[in-house]
């Protein structure tokens, strides 16, 4: 049967490298993934952790916070957002920048959005052997939630065969004006260009194929609330700074192929006792 990924649909995201399918998850989840994600950010006390947010503390501090995520849930913040001591210059709500990278192992409200039916038919078509690598909740908050510039997933992400995919779940209506996506439609046949990896204590990128991305045809990922976007890995994508006055709620789970050969330099990292886990 082609439950979850019809011929129209799969030929789509070949020619594409991109596919959003609308109504693909009830509105009530997607508010309460929003709702829980919510929670977790009030939960949070980030002057438990003033070495990490400090902008006075050596760097090595926010680091390993970041490199440390992998198999965790933390919170990550808009630059600027706190002081010299590490204290928030405003509302907590209104700085947190995102969260990850395993509240789909991690929380129970996650989880369960992240193997929900739907997910776990289209991810039986896309993949022999699914793995959810790395989830993230972002907010894209009005007037705050910045740039992300242009990129393939696949630098972040990288297996031997290249194999992620970004399942991009729009929590509240993306358009270009509250910081949708946009993408260069086919632009996913052209190679990697980058590669983020550890390199000892450290994070490199190094460049593997300097050729720029082409010039379009860039199209507007616009995404109602519920839509399901479907990134390929190597598919060039952007998404605007928030200049709207609403939020613009988003959650993503990348998933690779677990045939493939993960690269042990890889940036994420997940402990013995969390092996990575299908739908
Ligand atoms: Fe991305």
């Amino acid at each position: 049967s082609d439950q979850g990924l019809t011929a129209e649909m799969a030929k789509a995201f070949e020619e594409d490298g991109y596919l959003v399918v609308e109504d693909f998850m009830p509105a009530e989840l997607c508010d309460a993934l929003s709702r829980r994600a919510v929670e977790l950010v009030e939960d949070f006390d980030p002057s438990a952790h003033a070495t990490v947010f400090s902008t006075r503390s050596a760097s090595h501090a926010r680091d390993a916070y970041f490199q440390e995520s992998g198999d965790k849930i933390r919170f990550f913040f808009e630059e600027e957002a706190f002081d010299a001591e590490g204290r928030l210059k405003q509302a907590k709500a209104l700085s947190i920048n995102k969260i990850g990278h395993a509240m789909h192992d991690l929380d129970p409200v996650f989880e369960r959005f992240s193997r929900h039916p739907h997910l776990a038919a289209l991810g039986s078509k896309l993949f022999r052997r699914p793995l959810l690598l790395q989830s993230m909740f972002i907010f894209k908050q009005p007037k705050i939630g910045g740039e992300v510039t242009w990129h393939q997933d696949s630098t972040f992400l990288a297996t031997d065969p290249l194999s992620v995919i970004g399942f991009w779940f729009a929590l509240e209506d993306a358009t270009l004006d509250n910081g949708g996506m946009m993408a260069i439609r086919g632009g996913h046949k052209g190679p990697l260009r980058e590669r983020f990896h550890r390199h000892g204590d450290a994070m490199v990128t190094d460049t593997l194929d300097a050729s720029p991305y082409p010039d379009g045809p860039k199209v507007a990922l616009n995404a109602k609330k519920g839509s399901l976007v479907l990134l390929h890995g190597l598919l060039p994508h952007w998404s605007g700074p928030n200049r709207s006055t609403r939020s613009r709620h988003a959650y993503t789970l990348h998933v690779i192929e677990g045939t493939a050969h993960s690269l042990d330099d890889n940036w994420l990292e997940r402990g013995p006792d969390m092996p990575m886990r299908g739908f």
